[in-house]
């Protein structure tokens, strides 16, 4: 008899098999599931099969093979339990549950979520850029000089020797990105990867995230940006956190301010993340130059901004009082499984 027809048969054969004792398994097993039953047999003549009929014959024999398994151990499962739950597949019901052993979400995204949600809550959007970049968005179109000292605040890492691309040294470069596809009122966030050329500390790193807020529209003030970052320090940290403005330089912001959180960790008495000074500063800020709003095609007579840029490590490490940036990307899972469930 052909192959296919056999097998068609057996499959009808197994489909139509009443087995009401353990003696009746155990003819099913020796004829089907045993090496010396009939499956063996047939994948042998499987072999011998003309090419044009293989295709076929091969699902044919393949679903009579999982039909039979299948059918022996659901057979046999019933007469173990008796009609009582399925013990032989493991479901004890008595047994405590089972450790969720699933991941949980990285200390530097969980903060990442939270600073979104925070800043969705006023109307803010979440945009993106790409982590490689050209001059002219990480630095030219903000005012960065050619050949100023400027650029050195940043070391950069050049991915070739071509001085025009390289790993973005921070997230301002979505600003001029945003700004330039999009017209005012822009109220937009920008979370993502930087790279520096710099000294590992335990609170810098030589790559690290950072979280851009960017705020366009007319009649934009400074008040405006002191109070919007009151109001995140507060849904932050809570509402006992200090926040401190300084005053400081930006090429791509006029005025610029440094800003500072009162140090979570030692609560004012000095440790290696405050530097000893009580204070930790998360990000740079200040009113969008015109220079730059011009280089994006908005007209800085009509419209003004404000812009921050904070490093999402420095707040994580505050969020959750950790004493070493370095923990976050080392993999430890001591430390990873600290954070399940945290967010
Ligand atoms: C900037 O990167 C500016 N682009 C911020 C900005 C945006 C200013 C918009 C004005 C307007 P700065 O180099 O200071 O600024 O870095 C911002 C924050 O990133 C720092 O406050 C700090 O929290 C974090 N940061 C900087 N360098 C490191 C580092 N090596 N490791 C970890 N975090 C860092």
């Amino acid at each position: 008899m052909e192959l296919l027809l056999k097998i068609t048969s057996l499959l009808k054969e197994i489909k139509e098999a009443k087995i009401s004792s353990q003696e009746e398994l155990e003819k099913f097993r020796l004829k089907f599931i045993s090496r010396k039953g009939v499956i063996p047999d047939l994948f042998e003549d499987f072999k011998k099969v003309d090419g044009d009929k293989k295709k076929d014959t091969g699902k044919a024999l393949n679903e009579l093979k999982v039909l039979a398994e299948k059918k022996f151990h659901e057979t046999a499962d019933q007469f173990k339990n008796n009609g009582q739950p399925n013990v032989s597949k493991g479901e004890d019901l008595s047994l405590p549950p089972v450790q969720n052993t699933l991941g949980s979400i990285h200390p530097v995204s969980s903060t990442k979520f939270r600073i979104i949600e925070i800043f969705e809550r006023i109307g803010f959007n979440v945009s993106d850029g790409p982590e490689i970049e050209d001059d002219w968005h990480n630095f030219t179109a903000l005012n960065f000089p050619e050949n100023h000292p400027a650029r050195e605040m940043q070391d950069t890492f050049f991915i070739t020797r071509n001085p025009d691309i390289a790993l973005r040294t921070h997230t301002s470069s979505v600003q001029v990105r945003v700004m330039e596809s999009q017209k005012p009122p822009i109220r937009t966030l920008s979370p993502g990867r930087v790279y520096r050329n710099e000294a590992i500390s335990a609170r810098a790193h030589v790559f690290f995230h950072q979280m851009e807020g960017l705020y366009v529209d007319h009649n934009v003030s400074f008040s405006d940006l002191k109070n919007t970052l009151y109001y995140f320090a507060r849904e932050m940290f809570g509402k006992d956190t200090s926040v401190r403005f300084k005053p400081s330089f930006f090429p791509f912001t006029e005025p610029s301010a440094e800003i500072d959180i009162s140090c979570l960790l030692c609560h004012g008495e000095g440790c290696s993340i405050c530097k000893h000074t009580g204070w930790v500063e998360i990000g740079g800020a200040g009113m969008v130059d015109p220079n730059v709003l011009q280089n994006c095609n908005i007209d800085p007579g009509e419209y003004t901004g404000f812009a921050f840029g904070m490093g999402i490590e420095r707040i994580a490490l505050l969020k959750y009082q950790i004493n070493d940036i370095r923990l976050f990307t080392e993999n430890d899972v001591r430390f990873l499984r600290q954070f399940t469930g945290a967010y």
